[in-house]
């Protein structure tokens, strides 16, 4: 006897539809698999044939082949036990054929016949929709996260039996439901956090509110205790809510990563802040049973990294692709993949390893010491940076005035405005934002009159600025503008775009 099941394979955030055909034939009682198999993989020949056996299946001695195929396509991981266990129950006429058409299946097994929860529920269930199924059964656990995608019905099996009895007709399992519409009006885009707490820190607070309208990636330069850590995990609630697309596409990479936890969609921006001890392939990704990194997981919300000069140097070194791809590319021997990177890159730092310098009343740093401690910051990186800003304690008088702070929704419906005027602009282009403006497209999107352009001619020669710098000044002023809804760059836009660059200057200029 001869069957087909059908499952899927994960393949960067998309799912990939794998058959999974058993033949069942007279001669040794041997369970072979083969198609391209991970470690994993293999082993599911035990639990298979264990969990089968603790479910009350007595299958007779014949010699039983299981192929996964396309054979070009790497399978990896356990999410194939269910699908292989129930195409075998089907050759041995345990299931009608029938009743296998248009659903797909996966699921880990326990040897006790439990079905376990398995990574990439979401991305799987959107390719079965994609591809004309009807059903999916997939872990009870996971199901949440399938019922997501309409158009499709997801059920939720907790054990190998159940299984079997709904693909039977039986067994009273009814298709998981979740209403999307609930879960976005219930989010608190807080998290019990708000920028109204941070006292005074008026011109910092100014430049992360034009970071954050034009996704410019942003330094905080300056001594402990002046706010730096408090600031930046309060950047995402002046973000704008996401988007059901924008919450699908962040929950796809989640649930690869198996981050999911109970929750069917992730809806509120990421914001991650790994630790500077983070290895390269948990920093981007990739690894043996490959998995996205922190800078997926931070996609289309914040990367945080505090205290930049502990990372490994090779580490942050290898942020600067993805810093201009919004995407990074993980080559293997079968075939390179994507995962999504579209984060704004936040980060934060002592200016030496004392971290009071140019305070020379507290700093007792050495001049070349604090100048290696700059440069673990390479020129490049720094360059990824539009805006620099510095970062200085409150002085007590400013803690005491008891001025009413803005709250992070005002400071929001400024940034949506903003946003909406660069995503309009940019309607057809690939980038949304003012920071992914080119070289190209800055002399078509920031035209500026003979006034503006001599200002800035004074400031490049001036400050003896990089093109780079030029470039970066322009994007920044043309999102400065934009807050203040101005089509036109002004002088008063260009004069706050250089004020940014020249702190950098100021740590890192000879
Ligand atoms: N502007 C501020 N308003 C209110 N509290 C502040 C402010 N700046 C610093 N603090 C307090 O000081 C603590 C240390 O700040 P932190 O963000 O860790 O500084 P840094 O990261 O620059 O070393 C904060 O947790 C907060 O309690
Ligand atoms: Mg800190
Ligand atoms: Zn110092």
């Amino acid at each position: 006897m001869f069957s087909k099941a059908y499952s899927a394979a994960i393949h960067g955030i998309d799912g990939l539809i794998v058959s999974v055909e058993a033949d069942v034939s007279d001669g040794l009682p041997i369970f072979d698999m083969v198609g391209y198999l991970g470690s994993e993989v293999k082993e599911a020949r035990e639990r298979v044939r264990i969990a089968l056996k603790n479910s009350g299946y007595k299958l007779p001695a014949k010699r039983i082949t299981v192929n996964l195929s396309p054979a070009d396509i790497r399978k990896e991981g356990t999410a194939f036990d269910l699908p292989v266990a129930i195409s075998i129950l089907m050759a041995f006429g345990h299931l009608p054929e029938d009743n296998l058409k248009g659903v797909l299946i996966i699921g880990e097994l326990s040897l006790n016949g439990n079905v376990n929860k398995v990574n990439g529920v979401l991305p799987i269930v959107n390719a079965a929709k994609q591809n004309g199924f009807l059903k999916c059964i997939v872990p009870k656990e996971n199901a949440k996260e399938g019922a997501v995608v309409k158009g499709i019905e997801t059920y939720g099996v907790a054990t190998l039996s159940e299984a079997v009895a709904l693909l039977n007709g039986s067994g009273g399992i009814s298709a998981e439901y979740v209403d999307i519409n609930s879960l976005f009006r219930s989010i608190d885009i807080s998290n019990g956090i708000d920028f109204s707490e941070v006292a005074g820190q008026k011109a910092t607070k100014r430049a992360i509110e034009i970071a954050v309208s034009g996704m410019h990636n942003l330094l905080m330069i300056g001594p402990p205790g002046a706010g730096k850590t408090m600031l930046a995990k309060r950047i995402p609630t002046i973000m704008p809510e996401l988007t059901f697309e924008e919450s699908l596409e962040i929950s796809k990479i989640y649930s690869i990563a198996g981050f999911m936890g109970n929750q069917a969609l992730i809806t509120k921006r990421p914001f991650r802040s790994p630790h500077h001890t983070i290895t390269t392939t948990a920093l981007v990704g990739g690894g043996r049973n490959p998995k996205p990194g922190e800078i997926s997981l931070a996609h289309l919300g914040v990367l945080f990294l505090d205290e930049l000069p502990e990372f490994q140097k090779e580490t942050i070194e290898v942020l600067r692709q993805p810093l201009e791809d919004r995407l990074v590319t993980i080559a293997r021997l079968n075939g390179s993949y994507r995962y999504p990177a579209d984060f704004m890159l936040v980060a934060a730092m002592n200016p030496c390893s004392c971290g009071y310098y140019p305070d020379r009343n507290r700093c007792n740093c050495s001049l070349p010491s604090v100048k290696r401690y700059l440069n673990r910051i390479s020129q490049p990186l720094l360059d990824r940076f539009d805006i620099c800003i510095e970062a200085l304690p409150m002085v007590y008088k400013e803690l005491q005035v008891e001025d009413k702070q803005e709250t992070s929704e005002e400071i929001r419906t400024r940034v949506s405005l903003a946003r909406q005027i660069q995503l309009e602009r940019y309607r057809g282009q690939n980038f949304f934002f003012n920071s992914g403006l080119t070289p190209r497209t800055i002399k078509k999107y920031c035209m500026l009159d003979m006034k503006e352009q001599s200002l800035l001619e004074e400031a490049f020669i001036k400050m003896n600025l990089s093109a780079r710098a030029y470039h970066r000044i322009l994007k920044v002023a043309r999102t400065i503008a934009d807050l203040d809804q101005s089509e036109k760059i002004k002088s008063k836009h260009i004069s706050e775009a250089i004020c940014y660059r020249s702190i950098d200057q100021k740590y890192w200029g000879e």
